[in-house]
C-alpha cells in the first residue's frame, strides 16, 4: 500500500515535471525565437518554433534528396559528352527529321511517346504511350537505363546506358536539338 502510494506519487511527480519541462521549453524556444531574430509575424513565428522540429525536418528531407539528385545531374550535364554518347544511337536514330530504324529524335525532349506519324511503334510503345505519354527528361532517363525494362516488347534493341552521369549528359545534346 505505502509502497503503491510512493510509485503513483512519484510517477505523478515524473510527468508534472515532464509536462513543465515540455512547456518551459516550448515558451523558451517562442520567446527567444520572437526575441532573438525577426521582428513582427510574431504568430508566425510562434508556429514556426512549433512545427519545425516535429515534421518539416524528416519529410522536407526526404522529398529534396530526391530532387537534387535528377536536377543536380541535370546541372552538371554536359552537352558536348551527350554528343559523343549519340554515337551509340546513330546507327538507328537520325537528327535531321527522317526516320531510319527507330523514329528521328529532333525535339525528342517533351515529345509525345510514340508521337512521330509514319513511324511504326511497336505496340508495346504504343501502350507505353497511354501511361506515360510525354518523354520528360525524367522518363528518358529511366528508359535509356534499360529500354526493354521500361517499355517491356519495344523493338528498340538497346541494352541501355548504365551510367546516370551519361544518360544526363545524352539528353542535355538531345534537348539542344530541336
Ligand atoms: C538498334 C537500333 C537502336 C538503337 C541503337 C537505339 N534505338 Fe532508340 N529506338 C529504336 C527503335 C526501333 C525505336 C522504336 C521502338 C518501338 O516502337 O518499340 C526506338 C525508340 C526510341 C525512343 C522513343 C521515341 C518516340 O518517338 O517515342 C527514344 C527516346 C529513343 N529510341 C532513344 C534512343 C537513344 C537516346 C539511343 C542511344 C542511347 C537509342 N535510342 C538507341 C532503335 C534504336
Amino acid at each position: 500500500m505505502f509502497n503503491t502510494m510512493t510509485v503513483t506519487k512519484a510517477a505523478g511527480a515524473l510527468i508534472g515535471a515532464l509536462l513543465f519541462l515540455l512547456l518551459a521549453n516550448w515558451a523558451a524556444s517562442g520567446l527567444y525565437t520572437v526575441g532573438s531574430s525577426h521582428h513582427g509575424g510574431e504568430d508566425e513565428e510562434h508556429a514556426q518554433a512549433y512545427s519545425i522540429p516535429v515534421e518539416e525536418s524528416s519529410g522536407g528531407a526526404e522529398e529534396e534528396e530526391v530532387q537534387i539528385d535528377f536536377a543536380a545531374l541535370m546541372a552538371e550535364a554536359d552537352a558536348a559528352a551527350g554528343e559523343k554518347g549519340f554515337g551509340k544511337c546513330k546507327a538507328c536514330h537520325k537528327l535531321d527529321g527522317s526516320d531510319g530504324v527507330g523514329p528521328h529524335l529532333n525535339g525528342v525532349v517533351g515529345r509525345d511517346v510514340a508521337g512521330i506519324a509514319g513511324f511504326a511503334y511497336s505496340d508495346a510503345m504504343v501502350e507505353h504511350a497511354a501511361e506515360a505519354p510525354q518523354w520528360t527528361p525524367e522518363a528518358l532517363q529511366e528508359f535509356l537505363e534499360n529500354p526493354k525494362g521500361v517499355v517491356k516488347g519495344t523493338k528498340m534493341s538497346f541494352a541501355g546506358l548504365k551510367k546516370p552521369e551519361d544518360r544526363a549528359d545524352l539528353i542535355a545534346y538531345l534537348e539542344s536539338q530541336q
